[in-house]
C-alpha cells in the first residue's frame, strides 16, 4: 500500500457533519494511531528539514495539534491563530469564510517579527478561506510565509490554488475528490 493510501484509509469520513451535504474528513482516527500520526508529521516536516524556519503558525483547532508537533521537529516557535476573542494580548484580526460558514481569526500582534520565516500548518484545506486569512494576518505583520502544508486537500473546493495565487507554495499529503 502506498503512503498516501495508507494515510487516507485511516481518515474517517462522516457524512452530513456539521451540515447536510458536507463530507467531514475526521483526522481523530489518524491522530489516535501512533504510527500514522508520526508518519504524517514526518512527511509535513521533511521538505523543510535543515531550513531555517523561525515559526510554525497553526490554525485553531486541529492546526494546533499538527503545527505543534511540526514546530517541535523543526526546532521552531509556534504561533497560534485563533478564533476571535480567545487570545489575551493585543491582536490583529481578519474575517474569513469556510466551507460551512463565516468566522473571524486573530493572531497576537507581537507573535512574529518582520522578515521572519513562517510555515503555515493545518489539517485540511477546503475553500482556502482559513489559510488565506492566516496568510493575510502573517503578511500584515511582515512575516515571510514560506509554505502552507496540510494533511488533506479537497481540490474541488480550490483552496490550494487560492494559496498558490498568493505566491505561497501549498502542499498536502492526501486528497479527497
Ligand atoms: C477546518 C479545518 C481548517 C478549515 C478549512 O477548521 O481544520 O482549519 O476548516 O476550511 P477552509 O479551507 O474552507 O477554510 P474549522 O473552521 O472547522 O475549525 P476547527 O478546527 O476548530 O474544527
Ligand atoms: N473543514 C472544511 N471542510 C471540511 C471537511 N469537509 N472536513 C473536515 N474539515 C473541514
Amino acid at each position: 500500500m502506498t503512503f498516501e493510501n495508507d494515510l487516507k484509509s485511516i481518515i474517517r469520513t462522516i457524512p452530513d457533519y456539521p451540515k447536510p451535504g458536507i463530507m467531514f474528513r475526521d483526522i481523530t482516527t489518524l491522530l489516535g494511531d501512533a504510527r500514522a500520526f508520526r508518519r504524517a508529521v514526518d512527511e509535513l516536516v521533511q521538505p523543510f528539514a535543515g531550513q531555517k524556519i523561525d515559526s510554525v503558525a497553526g490554525m485553531e483547532a486541529r492546526g494546533f495539534i499538527l503545527g505543534g508537533a511540526v514546530a517541535h521537529q523543526l526546532s521552531a516557535g509556534f504561533i497560534p491563530i485563533r478564533k476571535k476573542g480567545k487570545l489575551p494580548h493585543t491582536t490583529v484580526s481578519v474575517a474569513y469564510s469556510l466551507e460551512y460558514g463565516l468566522d473571524e481569526m486573530e493572531m497576537h500582534q507581537d507573535a512574529v517579527k518582520p522578515g521572519e520565516k513562517v510555515l503555515l500548518i493545518d489539517d485540511l484545506i477546503a475553500t482556502g478561506g482559513t489559510a488565506t486569512g492566516a496568510v493575510k494576518l502573517l503578511r500584515q505583520m511582515e512575516a515571510v510565509v514560506v509554505a502552507a502544508c496540510f494533511v488533506i486537500d479537497l481540490p474541488e473546493l480550490g483552496g490550494a490554488d487560492k494559496i498558490r495565487a498568493l505566491d505561497v507554495p501549498a502542499r498536502a499529503l492526501v486528497t479527497f475528490e
